[in-house]
Formats: C-alpha cells, sequence, structure tokens
C-alpha cells in the first residue's frame, strides 16, 4: 500500500526579536507574567513577507529531501496571513521555487493548519494523485498585533517550517489523524476586519487585530489537544507507551504541560521551543519538526504524535511514524534577506495604527 513519509525538513525564522521585555516598555506587562502563564520569553517580528519566509523554508526542506522544486507535484502552503487573498501564498512561493506548473493552494485552518495539510497530502499521496508534496506553515501574526491589548499581543510571532511528503510503500507516515473543528465557537478568537465583512479603513481600530476571549479558548484547548492526541494513538493500533515524542502545536506551555500529561509523557518526550519563538500558528510544529530533527531528538522509525487547535475553533492530531533517514540527503544556503531593522522599529507600524493602551 502506497503511504506519504516526511523526507525533508526545514524552517525560516526572521532574525528580529521581541523580548518579554521589550512588550514591557509598551505595554502593562512584565517577562514574569508572560513567562509564568505563557513559556514565551521572546518572539520573532518579520522583516518580509510569509512567501518569503515560506520559500527559504522550501528550500531548506528540498535540499534535505535531495529534491529539486521541479520534482514537486504539489504545494500546500497553510497560513492564516496570507500575503495578499488572491493570487494565493502558495502561488508566490511556487514561483519563487521555480516550480512552474505543478498544483499549488493555500489552506487556512489557523493554527491547526499544518496537522490539516500534512493529513490532505498525505491523502492525496495515498489516492496516487500525487507524489511529492511540499508542505509549508508560514505566519505574520505581528502584522494582526494590538499593542493596546496586551492579553493578544505578547502571544504571537513569525515564523516558517516544512516538510517534503514522498510516495513510499514502507509502512510509515500518518498512521491515524483527526481534523475537527466547532463553529459555533468561532467567535473565540478572530481576525475579522481583513475578510469581505470590513476593512481597516473602516473598522474600529480596537476591533481590528487579534480579538480573542483567552480564557474560553484556553479551556477548550486544553481538553481538546489532549483528547484527540489520545484518539489518534488509540485508532494507530499502539498504546500510550509506544510514543517516542509529542511535537505539540505551541500556544501556551501550560496547554503543553496538560496534553503531555493526558499522554502520561515524560518532559523529555515533548518538544517545546515556545520560549524563543511564541504561537507561530501554523508554524510552529514544521519548525519543530525540523529543529526537534536537528537535534537529534528523532530516532529512525520514531512514532510521533502531533496535535492542535486554533482559530475556528479547529482542531487536529496526528500519529505518525517516521522512516528510516533522520539525516539530511544534503544542505541549502538559502536566507532570508538580513535587516537592520529592530524588533521594535518593525512594529512601529502596528503602533501607529492601534494605538498604545
Ligand atoms: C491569554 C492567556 C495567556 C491569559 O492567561 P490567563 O491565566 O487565562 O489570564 P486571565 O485572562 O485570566 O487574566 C488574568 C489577569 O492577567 C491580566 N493579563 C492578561 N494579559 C496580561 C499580560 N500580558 N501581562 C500582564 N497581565 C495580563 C488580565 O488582565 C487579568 O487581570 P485582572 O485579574 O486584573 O483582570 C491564556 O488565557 C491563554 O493562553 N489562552 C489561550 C490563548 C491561545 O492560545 N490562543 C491561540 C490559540 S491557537
Amino acid at each position: 500500500m502506497t503511504n506519504a513519509t516526511i523526507t525533508g525538513w526545514g524552517k525560516a525564522m526572521p532574525p528580529a526579536t521581541l523580548s518579554n521585555d521589550d512588550l514591557a516598555k509598551i505595554v502593562k506587562t512584565s517577562d514574569e507574567w508572560i513567562t509564568t502563564r505563557t513559556g514565551i520569553k521572546e518572539r520573532r517580528i518579520s522583516h518580509v513577507d510569509v512567501s518569503d519566509m515560506a520559500a527559504v523554508a522550501a528550500h531548506h526542506a528540498l535540499a534535505a529531501a535531495g529534491l529539486v522544486a521541479s520534482d514537486l507535484d504539489l504545494i500546500i502552503v497553510c497560513t492564516c496571513t496570507a500575503d495578499s487573498t488572491i493570487p494565493s501564498t502558495a502561488s508566490r512561493v511556487q514561483e519563487i521555487l521555480g516550480a512552474t506548473g505543478c498544483a499549488a493552494l493555500d489552506l487556512n485552518a489557523a493554527c491547526s493548519g499544518f496537522i490539516y495539510g500534512l493529513v490532505v497530502g498525505t491523502n492525496m499521496i495515498k489516492a496516487g494523485t500525487n507524489s511529492k508534496v511540499l508542505i509549508v506553515g508560514a505566519e505574520k501574526l505581528s502584522y494582526h498585533l494590538n499593542f493596546a491589548d496586551r492579553s493578544t499581543a505578547v502571544l504571537f510571532g513569525d515564523g516558517a517550517g516544512a516538510v517534503i511528503l514522498e510516495a513510499t510503500e514502507d509502512d510509515v507516515g500518518v498512521l491515524a489523524s483527526e481534523l475537527g473543528l466547532d463553529g459555533d465557537a468561532r467567535d473565540l478568537l478572530a481576525i475579522e476586519v481583513t475578510g469581505t465583512k470590513g476593512t481597516r479603513q473602516s473598522a474600529d481600530p480596537a476591533q481590528s487585530g487579534i480579538v480573542m476571549n483567552g480564557q474560553e479558548v484556553f479551556r477548550r484547548a486544553v481538553t481538546t489537544m489532549g483528547d484527540s492526541a489520545v484518539r489518534v494513538v488509540e485508532e494507530s493500533g499502539l498504546s500510550l507507551g509506544d510514543v517516542d515524542l509529542l511535537i505539540p502545536h505551541q500556544a501556551n506551555s501550560r496547554i503543553i504541560d496538560a496534553t503531555a500529561r493526558r499522554l502520561k509523557l515524560e518532559p523529555a518526550k515533548v518538544f517545546v521551543n515556545i520560549g524563543s519563538y511564541g504561537n507561530t500558528s501554523a508554524a510552529t510544529i514544521p519548525v519543530a519538526i525540523a529543529e526537534a530533527v536537528e537535534q537529534g531528538r528523532v530516532e529512525p522509525g520514531a512514532v510521533i504524535v502531533f496535535a492542535a487547535f486554533g482559530a475556528g475553533l479547529s482542531w487536529a492530531a496526528a500519529a505518525l511514524k517516521w522512516g528510516d533517514r533522520v539525516e539530511p540527503v544534503s544542505t541549502s544556503d538559502a536566507a532570508l534577506p538580513t535587516t537592520d531593522k529592530t524588533a521594535m522599529e518593525l512594529i512601529q507600524p502596528n503602533i501607529d495604527f492601534f494605538g498604545l493602551a
């Protein structure tokens, strides 16, 4: 039976770093509050577009897989912060890579987006429609940050991660998955004014950024991520003791801890990098995959569980068996352009638009 296995991985994190102490200079918060309530110490602020970060991550993933862009037959860019409504961010990624002609689409399931993309890509390969698929999670959430709202401004950051999925006859890849969404909770986390319901020009700045009921999102996330993660392990015919690594969406370290407890996993089996990047939405999991492999946290044949939740409210989980290669076939020197702007300078347009509290 044809399966889909991850053969390449990569990331692109913008260099400008916004620390908790930086934030404390512009909004009533503290490093102590942010660290203890979320686990976040700093986040990256991008000076380039989502497609630029996505393309650099993709170059690294292609090199790790030993492929060139023209080998791809499908590109899925998972993002809720697209460069433009049309054409898609995926079209720009395809253009930058030079993967002319291959199918390309954006997928928006917010922070659950990468797992949605992983499952769609896997099933396209299993169906025989595609054989070499690039899946990118890339976000520029800083564009939407209202620094007058301390309950959201401290949580999010920018970045991109990518994987290559290839067809294989080996018994590896996604073993079980679950995608879901509770539309009746869609108002709990929203950026509405960039859609056709409104525009920034006519909207109240206070309603123009990320609007979130943090406590309710937290309550639902804690239950949903753990439950769905346990279900995919059970559905894959494995037991919790077979899980080698949990790579969870990085939204809040307390939510990650609760998910790990549900899976009865010791901390050594949980990948956490939220301290460095905050919540980069669809990018958190592919960035974590790239870092986990680079750090030797993924063994050949490892059983990895992914779990996420996000706006929608969407959720997703997958149990995956890694293939036999954890070394990149090759490396790429692709990099984002340099910038002399600080993170504080990069967020100044937000402060000009939204104001400060
Ligand atoms: C946002 C979140 C960190 C807030 O943590 P919390 O423990 O629920 O905090 P609360 O909302 O109960 O607020 C407690 C107090 O801290 C204050 N507070 C909120 N943000 C703060 C900040 N950045 N710095 C200092 N104080 C802050 C609140 O105003 C409140 O003060 P009050 O008691 O005087 O009213 C937490 O709810 C969360 O992580 N939710 C999930 C959000 C998420 O992951 N969204 C993305 C989904 S993919």
